[in-house]
């Protein structure tokens, strides 16, 4: 029997910025719903990309002095790198300049051509170029923008429209006769009662003042509107209209449209009625989330009050930002950021809650047991029924909230059984029966408890935090085979006999007061530059020198010995290396892309006649080579196995 199937989607963002923790929040939660969908046995199609054309892409182009293809294949590479080091799971990333869109996109646009679903006339009325929408005269609030607020241009133009006053009808009855299609509710009744119920007006879909656009294939001078453009990404990737047509049969209609509640409009009106005219089947859920807001507002480049998730990522670890997205932010109201919360979060939850049930438990079954869990032959149902039960019940009860995509309610749930499981070991008192022998078989028992409780939360903690579900399978030494979703449907599934691994602590404790003071001067600090902003030229030259000057240079193969971090900095690296018969000590700001352990071993190339320097109080004698693009750096090595201490050149 083949895989129930489920597709779900975040918007295709703009690349005209750099992405916020905003942004962030909706593709991490996605990304938790495509992770637990799939552990749970569907087939997955979890798709995002960029939203690439526009007026307001083609004017920060221009601004910039580029073309407006170069300028975003910039910016996007940035945006793909940003998913990557969130670990987002993406089946398909779809960028609206590709060839397989534009041309389905102008299918799309002919088809609803000649059916008389889209005629042509003459647009006058006010635009709002940051969100590419039109407005009437009575629409504008304060002459300005309804929706953020911002001045908006008189534009008068001829122009396609679209019928979606025919479909207005039909939509209102599917919205009321399906009433999870738009959800929170509140956002269902705001879209009626606002919009659909008043009356819809025929919208323009075609601009021809500016060219960044998909081309209307029968009228020059005219490209398509940005919103047909970027809604029909949904179907664009899976192939619609297409020679391969197999996803877009198999996937659509999609399961979840998770969109922010400021876009939500396009996507119950202007989307549902494209595909209406189109034949086709509506998306089960638009579900509207709410936003990330600051003290002070929503989070905008203007404001200068925009949080970098690399920055966050990179300090605290990418899970413990996934952790506090999905566990602070409910997923249909708005949430505040504040450093203070996410550090106390991070505290509380991931590093004392979690962290030290996994390393107690992992040291007691090896202080006790020599690393070996045994069976729990040994019960006493007053003590361990609880938590048992607790554990049996988790797994369904996450599910049952993940399907509501109550994410932080389904995190609640699985922090109160580590709570629980906490609280277990103060009810047992593990070191009070390891004092008599005769008591052996009741610690082995309470052990077990303990590390199948971790087993299940591991296994129900790996769509949100992928990669601290994987540390607690490898210190509890169990197999995939025991880790997934099916081996947690009983309780009881860890095999007696497993052994423990002990690791290095999940997430270390923060001193909340000095990390407060240093993230307040890093958010402030400016961002690092955007790819497409990297001026390459100027990089690119310095001035001529000889060949005589370039001997100077004493290049050198070495090997690292050992390498320690720099407590009084975040970047440091203290190494020691070998060059030739001779031992030193290279003080390196690689920490940010290589840790410690990592570099122990590495075959490198130094700058040794380097005159030493005092760094952090090491003296540095030479520098280390490495290639850095932003913050990532990779170091420079020999294509072949080559001794230390050869000449470089
Ligand atoms: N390009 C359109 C979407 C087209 S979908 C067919 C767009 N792009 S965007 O980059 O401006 O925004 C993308 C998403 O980020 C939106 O869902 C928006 O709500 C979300 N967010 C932007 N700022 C946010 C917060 N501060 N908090 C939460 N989400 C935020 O709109």
């Amino acid at each position: 029997m083949s895989k129930k199937t489920f597709y779900i989607t975040t918007p295709i963002y703009y690349p005209s910025d750099k992405l916020h923790i905003g942004h962030t929040y909706c593709t991490v939660a996605a990304d938790a719903m495509a992770r637990f969908k799939r552990q749970t046995g569907y087939d997955v199609m979890f798709l995002t990309g960029t939203d690439e054309h526009g007026q307001k892409i083609e004017k920060i182009a221009r601004e910039k002095g580029m073309q407006p293809k170069e300028y975003v294949d910039g910016i996007v590479a940035g945006i793909q790198d940003l998913w990557r080091l969130m670990n987002i799971s993406n089946d398909d990333f779809i960028r609206t300049t590709e060839p397989r869109h534009e041309k389905v996109v102008q299918k799309i646009f002919k088809q609803l051509y000649d059916q008389g679903d889209i005629y042509k006339g003459e647009y006058e009325g006010w635009y709002c170029t940051p969100c590419e929408s039109f407005w009437l005269d009575r629409q504008l609030v304060d002459g300005k923008c309804p929706d953020c607020g911002r001045p908006v241009q008189k534009a008068k133009e001829e122009s396609y429209f679209f019928r979606l006053s025919k479909y207005a009808d039909r939509l209102i009855k599917y919205i009321e006769d399906h009433p999870d299609f738009i959800q929170p509710v509140s956002r269902r009744n705001e879209m009626l009662q606002n919009f659909l119920l008043p009356g819809l007006e025929d919208l323009a879909v075609s601009r021809t003042s500016f060219k960044w656009g998909i081309p209307v294939t029968f009228d020059e001078g005219h490209v398509v509107y940005v919103w047909v453009d970027a809604l029909s990404n949904y179907i664009t990737a899976l192939g619609y209209l297409s020679e391969d047509d197999s996803k877009f049969k198999k996937y659509w209609p999609a399961d979840v449209h998770l969109v922010g509640k400021e876009i939500i409009r396009f996507h119950t009106i202007i989307w549902p009625i494209m595909l209406m005219a189109l034949g086709l089947p509506l998306p089960e859920k638009v579900y509207g989330h709410g936003w990330v807001i600051l003290e002070g507002g929503k989070m905008s480049k203007s404001k200068g009050n925009v949080i970098d998730p690399v920055r966050l990522a990179e300090r605290y670890g990418v899970d413990a930002l996934r952790y506090f997205l999905l566990r602070e932010m409910p997923l249909g109201s708005d949430s505040l950021f504040s450093n203070e919360i996410l550090i106390n979060r991070i505290n509380s939850d991931l590093a004392n809650d979690l962290g030290n049930l996994l390393s107690r438990t992992v040291a007691m079954i090896e202080k006790y047991f020599g690393g070996i869990i045994g069976a729990p032959s040994c019960p006493n149902a007053e003590q361990d029924d609880p938590i048992t039960a607790m554990g049996a019940a988790l797994p369904g009860k996450v599910e049952e909230l993940m399907d509501g995509m109550r994410f932080a309610d389904a995190l609640t749930a699985i922090f109160e059984y580590v709570g629980s499981l906490n609280k277990y070991i103060d009810i047992t008192a593990p070191w009070a029966l390891a004092k008599d022998e005769a008591n052996k078989e009741r610690l082995a028992t309470v052990m077990y408890h303990l590390a199948e409780g971790l087993r299940i939360v591991g296994v129900l903690l790996s769509a949100f935090l992928p990669d601290t579900a994987e540390k607690i399978r490898a210190q509890l030494g169990v197999d995939a085979a025991q880790y997934d979703w099916q081996s947690v449907q009983q309780y009881g599934g860890l095999p007696e006999g497993t052994k423990v691994c002990k690791g290095a602590p999940l997430f270390p404790r923060i001193d909340v007061a000095k990390e407060l003071v240093e993230l307040e001067a890093i958010n402030k600090a400016p961002a690092a530059p955007e790819k497409a902003e990297k001026p390459k030229a100027e990089e690119a030259s310095k001035p001529e020198i000889t060949i005589d000057e370039f001997d100077k240079i004493q290049l050198k193969t070495a090997k690292v010995l050992a390498a320690e971090n720099i407590e009084k900095s975040r970047k440091l690296l203290k190494l020691t290396i070998q060059v030739g018969g001779e031992q030193r000590t290279i003080v390196s700001g690689i920490r940010g892309s290589y840790t410690a352990e990592q570099m122990v071993g590495k075959s490198i190339v130094i700058v040794a006649n380097l005159k030493p320097a005092k760094l952090c109080g090491v003296l540095s004698q030479g520098m280390i080579l490495a290639v850095g693009d932003g913050d990532e750096l990779a170091l420079l090595t020999t294509d072949k196995p080559m001794a230390d201490g050869l000449d470089v050149g």
